[in-house]
């Protein structure tokens, strides 16, 4: 399996148990930095820009374009065995190179329901290939913002967004300890895999709710998804990148509840009322 070729955590384990942080290699050449401070330095921009130019190079040469597992309409630049992602992503697990279940799940959603970002501000946190940033760029969202901490992660937006059409705005850095984004819609898919992780981009999460941002969250249910700030509201089905083709399994997406909401019990997907979306088939 891919997964265990690049001597990833298998799939399983990321809904089983906690992963090293040391996993993850989590690297931020501007450190935490708000949207503010970021809308302020265009120059930092193109520069981080130029300087994916050779990553980009790479993954349009050596990871073909796939339709993403369940999404023909968009297509993502996927690792294969040939890809030779070492040369590349050398220490570190290049995770943006393939699609994850809550990702697929979110997208999905997104598209769905394209009232969710349609003429809104948007950032996908964690974006990975940048899959929900382009389904959200699809759906008509008025800007979108793509933030990863693995600059690799930004050249593959940029590659994925350019085969699928779209314009992306790309953040190298991790937004986690900063202020709330200047956004109005908070995707995040398939971030709680990692306790540290999970625990920082919670209070974050929080943050942008009480700036006043909507915030879904797209999780096949890893180890550390705060279930308690979660309300579910549709779920589909959705492959992770280390399943094989039996092994398809679902994700949900979720709304996340401030703290004022968290007094109300979660509404049931399943019960009458609940906004539960026709999942199309995988
Ligand atoms: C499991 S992947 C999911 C990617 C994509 N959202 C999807 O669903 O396909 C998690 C992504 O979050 C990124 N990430 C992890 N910690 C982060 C942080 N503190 N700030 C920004 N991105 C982070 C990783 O680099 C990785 O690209």
């Amino acid at each position: 399996m891919l997964c265990n070729r690049l001597k990833f955590p298998k799939v399983k384990e990321l809904r089983a148990g906690p992963l090293a942080r040391a996993d993850i290699g989590v690297e931020s050449s501007q450190g935490n930095i708000g949207l503010s401070d970021w809308a302020e330095k265009p120059a930092e921009m193109a520069e981080a820009r130029a300087g994916r130019g050779a990553a980009r190079a790479f993954i349009a040469a050596n990871l073909p374009l796939k339709p993403a597992p369940g999404l023909p309409e968009i297509v993502i630049h996927t690792a294969t065995p040939a890809s030779g992602l070492r040369r590349l992503a050398a220490g570190r697990n290049p995770y943006w190179a393939w699609c994850w279940a809550g990702g697929l799940a979110l997208a999905r959603h997104t598209l769905a329901r394209p009232q969710t970002v349609a003429g809104r501000r948007v950032l996908d946190l964690g974006t990975g290939s940048g899959l929900v940033a382009i389904a959200a760029a699809r759906a008509g969202a008025a800007h979108v913002l793509a933030a990863d901490s693995d600059a690799d992660a930004l050249a593959a937006v940029e590659a994925n967004a350019a085969a699928n059409g779209v314009t992306i705005e790309c953040l190298h850095g991790d937004l986690l300890d900063g202020p709330p984004p200047a956004a109005d819609v908070v995707l995040v898919g398939d971030l709680f895999y990692d306790r540290a992780v999970a625990a920082r981009a919670t209070l974050f999460l929080e943050r942008c709710v009480e700036g006043g941002a909507q915030v879904l969250v797209g999780d096949p249910g890893r180890a550390f998804l705060p279930l308690a700030r979660l309300a579910p509201i549709a779920d589909y089905p959705a492959r992770d990148f280390g399943d094989s083709g039996e092994d398809e399994g679902r994700a949900r997406v979720f709304s996340f509840r401030g703290r004022s909401e968290l007094s109300s019990r979660p509404q049931r997907s399943d019960e009458p009322g609940a906004r539960v979306c026709a999942a199309r088939p995988g």
